[in-house]
């Protein structure tokens, strides 16, 4: 057993992600607002949106995490709304997370990430998560899995960034859509990364450069941990456990303060909760840069 405190509590490889990866700290007092697309750090115009999906966190801030157990069927089929048009309402900045799926390293942490970093289970059905993957997988079988991204922020996975054209991609890219400020949608185009059972995403924050300010991604086949971590003061972490079928949201804050990542699977604990990591397919929307 585990907590979110005890040394060791899956930060045994920090040292390996921080070497590799380019944190760039939001400078103090330029935080950005939930519900829009200011950004902390540099005006420079960024060249581009993500054009390949390894561009998002090869070069600018990389970091962030957080979990999930539990089988996945549970929140599946139990919660109201799930596969519904009606699961993607209320993911604004007022949003609540699923208390259940989100553990803070102390109240005042999750005070301060309310809103920003969201977690709901069941947000899509098993039909639909069947469906979703009968049109990604194509894709993904083109590349090959890579043990190890040349950036080190990832290891055992192989992504492709595409246009989800089938009905059920469609239907997801609209009901993810809330999740975004208005007048920063989501790009219509998804990063789909599959994770080894024995790959993880190191802590990074996304870069800059290429993303905006909502990173909204959607976990199918295994559970996950997603654990997010303060730039300013590591004790400060967040923990969301990702069930299949379930959607986090991270802005504000959440996405530009905080290194997130997916555990691997010897530190994939949510609390004392262990997480066994298998395949697992995320379907990520992310919008364009505020410029
Ligand atoms: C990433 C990332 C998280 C996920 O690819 O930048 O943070 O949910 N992925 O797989
Ligand atoms: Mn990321």
């Amino acid at each position: 057993m585990r907590d979110l405190g005890s040394p060791g509590g899956g930060l045994g490889l920090g040292g390996f992600w921080r070497d590799t990866v380019n944190l760039r700290p939001s400078p103090p007092g330029r935080q950005a607002a939930p519900s829009e697309c200011a950004r902390p750090g540099s005006s420079r115009p960024p060249g581009g949106a993500c054009r390949t999906p390894a561009m998002h966190r090869a070069r600018g801030l990389c970091r962030a995490g957080v979990a999930a157990a539990l089988g996945g069927s549970r929140a599946l089929s139990a919660l109201p709304g799930a596969g519904s048009a009606a699961a993607g309402a209320g993911l604004g900045p007022e949003a609540e997370a699923d208390p259940e799926l989100l553990r803070a390293s102390s109240p005042e942490l999750a005070r301060r990430l309310r809103g920003l970093a969201l977690v709901r289970g069941g947000f899509v059905s098993e039909a639909e998560a069947a469906e979703l993957l009968r049109e990604v997988e194509p894709g993904l079988r083109r590349g090959r899995y890579q043990s190890d991204h040349w950036d080190r922020a990832i290891s055992g996975y192989r992504e492709t960034e595409r246009g989800l054209r089938g009905g059920a991609g469609r239907a997801l890219l609209l009901r993810v859509t809330p999740a975004f400020p208005p007048r920063r949608p989501p790009r219509p185009s998804a990063h789909v990364l599959d994770l080894l059972p024995g790959g993880c995403v190191g802590p990074h924050v996304d870069s800059v450069k290429f993303c905006g300010c909502t990173i909204a991604g959607v976990s199918l086949l295994s559970p996950s941990v997603l654990r997010l971590q303060s730039l300013r003061d590591p004790r400060d972490r967040l923990e969301l456990l990702l069930e299949p079928g379930s959607l986090y949201v991270l802005r504000g804050a959440a996405r530009y303060e905080f290194t997130h990542e997916i555990l691997p699977d010897e530190q994939s604990f949510f609390g004392g909760l262990r997480v066994p990591r298998g395949r697992r397919v995320a379907l990520i929307f992310r919008n364009d840069p505020p410029w």
